[in-house]
């Protein structure tokens, strides 16, 4: 190594007033030539920040017209290579059948799965389909599996009844947030650990890398649902899940007009969900809707944070408010997993916010159906918010706080807006179903 003083300039103050000063300084020069510092490109993803990523990845120009975006291709079928047998080699890289592969899915699933740190990414035609498609792979006829009892619907449906009606598949919900309860839940036949990290809709918050640990422990697998905490808040893999599902309705596509799933992780079993479970059950996202989830991607994480800001201005005006019986937001002091979803998250705690309401079940309906900004309708993750009132008389309700058990929970998926309008319109909603705040 030599030692040098070198003389050069840096660029001093704001871009009305720059001009170079210079510096001096003492460097090291190595005595061998050394690589050029990487530059970026906008299609490698290790030289890149993920808000580039998110942006670049997966698009490509278009090589007939040189359009600068990858075009809808809506064709179901591509032209086979002159040698058409050459299609079953596990190399064979050309699409074929747009239920299989088609060049928008092609590239949302390099960008998404990079985006989540994964190897591999099968896009399905809703998150439902994806996650169907992880569990079909993972699980076998007499297995069992240990199941968040806080978990979106539908997943809770399939494992209430249709998989061990059909599979045979044994079944325990736990209260994921119980570690100790975890740990005692699983059996030498258990294959699955599956939970969300952010639990609709009671939003309580998982320890991924505590439940990779008992997964991988008892010779599991750990499924991580991460539909509320796309990157860059949180990339399960990182933390020792197995596989990472989502659902692109939400948050990814973000402006409430497209449906789509995906599921992430490693290169075999990402595949092994893809030739089992999308090409022989068949549920392909379109490519129209494959392009709409990735233009609507781009600009996910700018959107992330704003609906964590709004999702805690709005959580800490209902804390506030002495007509609002609970507030669950894992971003407030009193959550019971705040100090977990601290350590995990980035950016926010998500923007979803639950609540309950008191008196009646009149009274309730008159808050929900005087909202003028906010919208009554279910999903999440769009650019307007939401919000779902429902009450749950039995069944996973058993799980939820009290407060939710007795008033039911109002769920609202906070939007893009100004946070000043949503907090003006819930606050003049309340005031029509329970008088002025004191
Ligand atoms: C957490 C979670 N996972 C999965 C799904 C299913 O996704 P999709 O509606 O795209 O099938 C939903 C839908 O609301 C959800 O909230």
């Amino acid at each position: 190594m030599l030692a040098a003083s070198l003389m050069f300039p840096l660029w001093h103050g704001g871009p009305s007033e720059r001009k170079a000063i210079l510096v001096t300084s003492t460097v090291e020069i190595p005595s061998v030539c050394h690589r050029e510092p990487m530059r970026p490109d906008k299609h490698d993803f290790d030289t890149l920040n993920s808000d580039t990523w998110s942006v670049h990845g997966g698009n490509h120009a278009d090589e007939t017209t040189g359009a600068i975006r990858t075009p809808i291709v809506m064709a179901n079928s591509y032209r086979l290579p002159a040698d058409p047998t050459t299609i079953d080699d596990p190399d064979f890289a050309g699409l074929v059948y747009t239920r299989e592969h088609g060049a928008n899915q092609r590239g949302l699933e390099e960008k998404l799965a990079k985006l989540d740190h994964g190897e591999s990414a099968a896009v399905f035609a809703t998150g439902m389909a994806a996650m169907h498609a992880a569990f079909f792979t993972v699980l076998n006829p007499g297995d069992h599996a240990v199941i968040s009892n806080v978990v979106y619907m539908r997943v809770a449906g399939l494992f209430e009844t249709i998989l061990p009606a059909k599979l045979g598949i044994e079944v325990d919900f736990v209260d994921i947030t119980d570690l100790d309860a975890v740990r005692a839940a699983v059996r030498p036949t258990t294959r699955l650990v599956h939970t969300e990290v952010i639990a609709n809709p009671d939003l309580r918050v998982a320890d991924v890398a505590a439940l990779a640990q008992i997964a991988h422990e008892a010779d599991a697998l750990l499924t991580v649902d991460s539909t509320f905490t796309p990157p860059p808040m949180m990339r399960p893999l990182d933390l020792g899940a197995d596989l990472v599902m989502h659902s692109l309705t939400k948050y990814y596509n973000g402006h409430g007009d497209a449906m789509g799933g995906v599921v992430i992780g490693g290169g075999t079993l990402v595949d092994e969900v893809r030739t089992g479970a999308l090409w022989h059950a068949g549920g392909a996202i379109s490519p129209f809707n494959a392009w709409l989830i990735m233009r609507g991607s781009t600009t996910l994480p700018l959107r992330l944070r704003r609906h964590c800001e709004n999702a805690l201005a709005i959580a800490e005006f209902l804390a506030a408010d002495p007509r609002v019986v609970h507030v669950a937001y894992p971003g407030l002091a009193g959550h019971g997993q705040r100090e977990s979803a601290t350590a995990q998250l980035r950016e926010g705690f998500g923007g979803v916010v639950s609540f309950a309401l008191g008196g009646t079940h009149e009274d309730r309906l008159r808050f929900v159906n005087d909202l003028r900004v906010i919208t009554s309708a279910v999903s999440l993750g769009h650019d307007e918010t939401l919000v779902a009132y429902e009450e749950y008389p039995d069944g996973p309700a058993s799980a939820f706080a009290a407060p939710f058990r007795e008033h039911g929970l109002v769920r609202l998926a906070v939007g893009l807006e100004s946070p000043e309008d949503l907090v003006a319109d819930l606050d003049a909603a309340l005031t029509t179903a329970y008088g002025a705040a004191r």
